[in-house]
């Protein structure tokens, strides 16, 4: 089973980096060097977790999830971005990303932004990609994008960014760090899922599972990336480790200490996998598996 998985995980990873190396626009022109910086920081590595979570959600109800392909490297695009933006000097200031140096070390602050921007935008290109539109409802799909696009704009991961920096250095309390989480990571996972049943034109009640399922996930990711700030290993991670106690973030194991954090977060995947019960007479195998993986997860 975990073999499995893992050969899943390698298979959806392949055609991701391969829709994205064919379809990343040429750098030519004067604007060339923004081009590269994008592609940098998108190729640099990564878990890819956003666009298969689209693929998974797609394949609950059908099985030709190559057909939304380019809407689950859109979605990459957009975490990309989000990546970029968070490791600036004026935001959480990490000098190392996906294992090399950041979008804004390896290139300059400026470029940096504009290559988040680009990414940002270039994921909207890829949503309504001709591919997409030949095959999905245009109705499904201008559903899955306003989804994505409230779940990553201001009343979604902006706003929770925003929050996430206003919080820095003030005593935290429960309430403020499930407002931060949820708005900075945990919506954009959940639509992340949601838009794959979406585009696959699944029946809303069992979209409102994966929704509610989505949520764990995402908190539990979240919470698993909190702890590893304090006790993962940087070359691992491929980015700094004990960034958010330098920054006094609040997070999990800031309010609870590691211990209770660790408790926390297998309460949270055990929350998760419940909820996926819902959907006992679909075949839910993977989505129970991601779930463990990212438990468990070191990087
Ligand atoms: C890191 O996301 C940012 C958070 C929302 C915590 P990932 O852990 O998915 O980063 P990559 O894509 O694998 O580099
Ligand atoms: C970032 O959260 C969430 C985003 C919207 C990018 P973090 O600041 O905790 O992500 P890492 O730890 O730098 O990857
Ligand atoms: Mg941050
Ligand atoms: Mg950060
Ligand atoms: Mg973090």
């Amino acid at each position: 089973m975990v073999n499995n998985f893992r050969s899943y995980l390698e298979k959806k990873r392949a055609l991701i980096e391969e829709w994205i190396d064919n379809n990343f626009p040429k750098g030519s022109g004067l604007g060339r060097r923004v081009i590269e910086a994008s592609l940098y920081s998108l190729k640099a590595g990564g878990k890819r977790i956003r666009p298969i979570l689209c693929l998974m959600g797609y394949e609950l109800f059908r099985s030709d999830s190559e057909k939304v392909l380019p809407f689950a490297c859109g979605l990459e695009c957009i975490h990309t971005y989000s990546l970029i933006h968070d490791d600036l000097p004026c935001m959480d200031d990490d000098d190392f990303r996906r294992g090399k140096p950041s979008c804004h070390k390896a290139f300059d602050e400026a470029t940096a932004i504009l290559a988040g921007d680009g990414l940002l935008t270039l994921a909207f290109e890829w949503f309504t990609h001709p591919k997409i539109i030949k095959e999905v409802s245009p109705l499904a799909l201008l559903r899955a994008i306003h989804l994505v696009s409230k779940a990553v704009g201001l009343v979604g991961m902006v706003g929770g960014q925003m929050a996430d920096l206003l919080a820095e250095g003030k005593k935290g309390d429960a309430r403020t760090l499930n407002w931060i989480h949820t708005h900075k990571t945990v919506l954009f996972l959940e639509a992340s899922l949601v838009t794959g049943a979406i585009l696959a034109e699944a029946p809303n009640e069992e979209i409102k599972v994966l929704s509610k399922f989505g949520k764990k996930l995402g908190l539990l990711f979240q919470i698993i990336d909190d702890l590893l700030d304090i006790v993962g290993d940087e070359k691992t991670l491929g980015k700094p480790v004990k960034s958010d106690l330098k920054k006094k973030k609040i997070t999990y194991p800031a309010l609870y200490g590691v211990e209770k954090t660790r408790a926390l977060a297998e309460k949270v995947h055990r929350d998760a996998l419940q909820a996926l019960e819902a959907l006992s007479h679909r075949d839910f195998k993977l989505l129970k598996e991601l779930t463990i993986y990212l438990l468990n997860r070191v990087n």
